[in-house]
This record gives C-alpha cells, sequence and structure tokens, in this order.
C-alpha cells in the first residue's frame, strides 16, 4: 500500500515551540526519511473561518507566516505538498457527503469540539460550521488517501471521527477510502508544551508562547522569566520536577550532545533533575542551561525563516504550485467517492442502458 502522510495547521498566528515539538519536528524527519510516496501538509484556513467568521484579515494575513514556519522548519516543497484548504473545493464536497454518515449526538460526543466551545463562549450560539469542523477534517484527511496523520494528541477525537466515517462509508458503499493512524509525539513534555508562565495553553493574548521566529533576546527574557518550582526558594532546598515548565521544556528541547557543550559538569538530563530534586542546583543555573538549548535550536529555523522572507512572491508561487497539485489528487478521491455511491450519473453507460431498457417494449 502506499503511504501517504497529512496534517495541517490553522493559520491564526505564527507557529511557536509547541507546535515544533508537538508535530512540525516530527513532520520534517518523516520527510527527510524519505519512506512516504506523497506527502500533503495543509495551511487550513477554512477550518480557521469556521471559529473566525468575522475576522478573515486574521486568517488571510497568517497564512505566509505559517508557510514561512514550514520552510524554516526544514518542510522542503521538493518533497511535501503544501497546500492551501479553502481553494480545493473537492473538500467541500467531500464534507457535504460524509455529514450523511454522522449523526449530530456523535459531533457532541466529540471532546475537543466541547472544550473549544467553551473556550470561546460559543455555549449558547454554536455556528454549523463550526460544530461540524471534525467532518470537513475527515474529508482533508480521506481525500488525500493518507495512511499516517502526525497531530498532537487534542486531534485524537478527529482521528477517530474520520476513522468512523471511511468505515461507514466503505460498509455501506463498498471499499474506496484509507484509513488513516495517528501518530502522537514522542513524550508527555511534547504531547502538550505549557506556555512559558507553565499554564497548559500557549496563546498569544496571554503572551506565554515562545515563537519559531522569536528573536535570541526574547527569547532569553522568556526562559528567565519561566514558571518553575514556587516552593523552591533556596538553592539548598529541594526542588520539584512537577509542572516545573523549565524541566518540562527541557524534556522537550534536550538533546545528549548539549551536556558537553552547555553543561559539562553534569552527564545527562537525568543527573541534572536528581541533583534539583536533591537540593542543592539553583533555578538560574536550569535556565541558563534551557536558554543555551532553546537558542541553539531555534537559531537554525530563524536565519533559514529570514532567508524565505526575502522573496515572498516565491512562497506564495510554491503555495499555487503545492494547491495544484494537492487539488489532482482530491479530485481523484472524490470521482472514486461518487462512483462509489453512485451519484456519478453521466459517466455510467449502465444507467443509461437500464433505464433505456425500462421504457423499452419487450
Ligand atoms: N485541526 C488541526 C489543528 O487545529 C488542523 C487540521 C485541519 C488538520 N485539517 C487537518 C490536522 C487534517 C491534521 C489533518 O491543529
Amino acid at each position: 500500500m502506499r503511504k501517504v502522510m497529512l496534517t495541517g495547521d490553522r493559520p491564526t498566528g505564527k507557529l511557536h515551540v509547541g507546535h515544533y515539538v508537538g508535530s512540525l519536528r516530527r513532520r520534517v524527519e518523516l520527510q527527510n526519511t524519505g519512506d512516504f510516496d506523497d506527502i500533503f501538509i495543509m495551511i487550513a484556513d477554512a477550518q480557521a473561518l469556521t471559529d473566525n467568521a468575522d475576522n478573515p484579515e486574521k486568517v488571510r494575513q497568517n497564512i505566509i507566516e505559517v508557510a514561512l514556519d514550514y520552510l524554516a522548519c526544514g518542510l522542503d516543497p521538493e518533497k511535501s505538498t503544501i497546500l492551501i484548504q479553502s481553494q480545493i473545493p473537492e473538500l467541500c464536497e467531500l464534507s457535504f457527503y460524509y455529514m450523511n454518515l454522522v449523526t449530530v449526538s456523535r459531533l457532541q460526543r466529540n471532546p475537543t469540539v466541547k472544550s473549544e466551545i467553551q473556550m470561546r463562549n460559543f455555549e449558547a450560539s454554536i455556528p454549523v460550521g463550526f460544530f461540524t469542523y471534525p467532518i470537513s477534517q475527515a474529508a482533508d484527511i480521506t481525500a488525500f488517501k493518507a495512511t499516517v496523520v502526525p497531530v498532537g494528541e487534542d486531534q485524537m477525537p478527529m482521528l477517530e471521527q474520520t476513522k468512523e466515517i471511511v468505515h461507514k462509508f466503505n460498509s455501506v458503499y463498498g471499499e474506496t477510502l484509507v484509513e488513516p493512524k495517528i501518530l502522537l509525539p514522542e513524550n508527555q513534555a511534547c504531547m502538550r508544551l505549557p506556555g512559558t508562565d507553565g499554564k497548559a495553553k500557549m496563546s498569544k493574548s496571554l503572551g506565554n508562547c515562545i515563537y519559531l521566529s522569536e528573536e535570541p533576546d526574547e527569547i532569553k527574557k522568556k526562559v528567565f522569566s519561566m514558571f518553575t518550582d514556587p516552593n523552591h526558594i533556596r538553592i539548598e532546598d529541594p526542588g520539584s520536577l512537577e509542572g516545573n515548565t523549565v524541566f518540562t521544556y527541557l524534556d522537550a528541547f534536550c538533546r545528549p550532545e548539549y551536556f558537553p557543550e552547555f553543561l559539562p559538569e553534569y552527564e545527562n538530563l537525568d543527573e541534572l533533575k536528581a541533583h534539583y530534586q536533591r537540593g542543592g542546583l539553583g533555578d538560574m543555573k536550569v535556565k541558563r542551561f534551557l536558554n543555551n538549548v532553546l537558542q541553539a535550536e531555534l537559531e537554525p529555523i530563524r536565519n533559514r525563516r529570514k532567508e524565505f522572507q526575502k522573496d515572498i512572491p516565491a512562497v506564495y508561487e510554491m503555495l499555487r504550485k503545492g494547491t495544484e497539485k494537492a487539488e489532482k489528487v482530491a479530485a481523484e478521491t472524490l470521482s472514486d467517492v461518487k462512483a462509489a455511491m453512485k451519484i456519478n450519473y453521466f459517466d455510467d453507460e449502465e444507467l443509461i442502458k437500464m433505464q433505456t431498457a425500462k421504457y423499452t417494449e419487450a
């Protein structure tokens, strides 16, 4: 079977380190293994509009930001097709047919949609488009016959919904759609990287994210103001790792080679953690280390981004080409879907013969 990777992001802001450890880094690694027959990376602007209907300008402005962040991280348009969701009308058509296979109560049970409704104070008036976005996401995934979808844990319900639609479709209309597998981040820290203030959700309005394009002094400022263990007051005090943002970030970012480079008195992260828990290791020292690690990780990304920023028309051209290529694939799937559902009247000679026979006297 063909191996196809697909994933995407809503263009509502620049991408941050949470996106990076949650999925972007993995995508680039997978891209570079050469194991995939096809890779599709979707800028999900239509999905972003499901809860930003009154703010299309925000979505429009952020398409280029997300594209630049992708390129900066090492997604290579020669290997990965980067596309803009709204420019592929086949996705809407697929969604429309999938809607017949999903119940309202099933959508109401989706935990991610539930919590997003709360977050946005939509309780009293949920936009229908927002409510049904898990169905549109199933269209995104199945249109490209994706077999692997690397995403964060919060996307698990979307993948479940997609699998159900695939099963239902295939059992009603015959084997047509491909079932995708979710690929979750490598550890708990990558799964849900907290904001620098220790709060679960990174958000622009809280000012608690480190962006991939962040300048070095900003990174440093944010690292040094990070939430640690509030009870770790004197250096001699034993410190706790639980909910300690600095250590969570180290779990997500630290590589073995950073110890000889930046903190040679420790062998590895386990040793550093043990010392912190025992007492005698100050927060400042750990923060200084984390700052060095993050600077080393983000510098090449920031520099590559600056190169791509020099030719914005070329980035749009890359997006146009990727979208065109992707549309061809989606159109093939849609044609399979319509044939399976027997709504391909004009391509179906059997149908015309049959109806002719019906009205021909024996
Ligand atoms: N829902 C995803 C997010 O909020 C974005 C997305 C849209 C996506 N379509 C997708 C992810 C298809 C994976 C596959 O991050």
